[in-house]
């Protein structure tokens, strides 16, 4: 047979091969080659499968085996040949394979790229939201240590960005441990998404010989919580969905929101303005031309990369949107954003656990922002509240009492009672007592709520969660 292709795979029907400026524009295997270990954990289960279903023999699966596991040797230690003009990991492996085991030419049998790609992602899907899991709770675990270390320090709560009203600073932290938890949560939602089998979908209608779908999907774990195979349920539908690809990376795209957000109030912390918290020489630069500056690039950049998860999500989102049913090699440019998204919140999550950990908080900086008795303002209103007043009457009542300070220029607690009494006669000996901030938080008690006792309860459950996890 005359080899007119370079193309040992699709090459049959063609008489000319693929020009270079075409190989080099459709190549991916400079980036799907990191989906090698899965793409011979996938091979390895298929032949498996072909060798029960009699389709090949035990010895043509057992040469095809040590084979793949050769190779994927190779590719570990760096000795592995990449060729572009295979176009991409599967044609890479299996012509390595084929120059070394005759019976590799039987082990396309029954399978497509289409359902093979469709495999080795959702292999990697599970994979790598594993691995992000673990980071994001790596990352928790950072801020309930500086939560435990700082169990007293209060700040002012802001909204608007203006103090509102004083919480424990552990409190702010178990804000931002519950915001990671749910991406946390998120990432484990995905990989039960992508815990379904592919293979036998072949190019887009399946096979006439005989296999058997639930062995290679047990092979490869794709099972349930009660350890039964689960395999895709139409055959089109495998190999035109990317709905994991744009689920992953919406999952990374609100991550990076999330560590955004994060992160810009770490800016603020470490700002003279605020200065409640020093970030760590590690994570932070100095300015070329200001001796004096100590910038906090890590927390910046945690907040641009959010810029980029979003556009991959992005990417996807447009690159899926009205094509026909079902392969179309557009579905190629499905892996750089994946990968990207994957590689930048891996990133992101431990860059986010290097800075709080050697996060310094300024403790009387704290102490002296939330020593304002106007935090407290709320409260007065609550202690005419407790005295029968209705609420829109105690507030309108404060908001004379704070008029009043702030014309005498004098703290919300040094207005004497008698012209307390002359705003509301409600007010008694005992209204200054409100501003006791310990009394204060120690009231706050229900569950959510910042007070020592419902913080506690917090401490004791992020304690729990994040060592389970461990
Ligand atoms: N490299 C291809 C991709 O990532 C594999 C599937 C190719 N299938 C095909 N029909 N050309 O999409």
């Amino acid at each position: 047979m005359a080899k007119t292709s370079s193309q040992a795979t699709w090459g049959g029907r063609f008489t000319a091969a693929p020009a270079d400026l075409m190989l080099q524009f459709s190549e991916s295997v400079s980036f799907d080659r990191r989906l090698a270990p899965f793409d011979i954990a996938g091979s390895k289960a298929h032949s498996a499968m072909l060798a029960h279903v009699g389709l090949i023999t035990a010895a043509e699966r057992d040469a095809i085996h040590a084979g793949l596991d050769a190779i994927l040797a190779e590719i570990k230690a760096g000795k592995f040949k990449w060729e572009v003009k295979l176009e991409d990991v599967h044609m890479n492996i299996e012509q390595a394979l084929t120059r070394r085991v005759p019976a590799a030419a039987k082990l396309h049998t029954a399978r497509s790229r289409n359902d093979q790609v469709a495999t080795d992602m959702r292999l990697w899907f599970k994979h790598a939201c594993g691995v992000l899991a673990q980071k994001i709770a790596g990352a928790q675990r950072a801020l309930l240590e500086v939560a435990t270390a700082n169990r007293t320090v209060l700040i002012p709560g802001y909204t608007h960005l203006q103090r509102a009203q004083p919480v424990f600073l552990a409190h702010h932290l178990f804000a931002w441990i519950e915001m990671l938890d749910r991406d946390g949560a998120r990432f484990r939602d995905v990989a039960e998404h992508a815990n379904w089998c592919p293979l036998g979908a072949g190019a887009i209608a399946g096979t006439t010989l005989p296999i058997d779908r639930e062995f290679t999907a047990r092979a490869l774990g794709f099972l349930d919580a009660k350890g039964r195979p689960q395999v895709t349920q139409n055959s089109m539908d495998t190999v035109a969905d990317r709905d994991l690809f744009i689920e992953f990376a919406a999952a990374c795209a609100l991550f990076g929101v999330h560590v955004s957000r994060i992160a810009e109030d770490l800016i603020l912390w470490s700002s003279a303005e605020f200065k409640f918290a020093e970030l760590p020489d590690a994570f932070c630069t100095g300015s070329s031309l200001m001796p004096q500056k100590k910038n906090p690039d890590a927390c910046e950049l945690l907040r641009g990369k959010s810029a980029r998860l979003q556009g991959n999500l992005h990417t996807l989102l447009t690159l899926t949107k009205g094509l026909p049913l079902t392969y179309n090699r557009d579905l190629q440019e499905d892996k750089p954003p994946v990968f990207d998204s994957f590689d930048q919140t891996a990133l992101c999550a431990d860059v986010l656990a290097g800075t709080v950990t050697g996060m310094k908080i300024q403790v009387e900086r704290c102490a002296a922002a939330v020593s304002d008795p106007a935090l407290l303002a709320t409260d007065l209103a609550d202690y005419l509240v407790a005295k029968g007043v209705p609420f829109r009457e105690a507030h309108h009542a404060v908001g004379a009492v704070v008029r009043l300070a702030e014309k005498n220029n004098a703290a919300l607690n040094q207005i004497p009672t008698e012209e307390m009494k002359k705003i509301h006669p409600a007010f008694e000996e005992d209204w200054a007592e409100v501003f006791d901030l310990g009394r204060a938080l120690a009231k706050r008690s229900g569950t959510g709520m910042p007070g020592p006792g419902a913080l506690a309860k917090q401490f004791k459950r992020w304690e729990k969660k994040l060592r389970v996890e461990r």
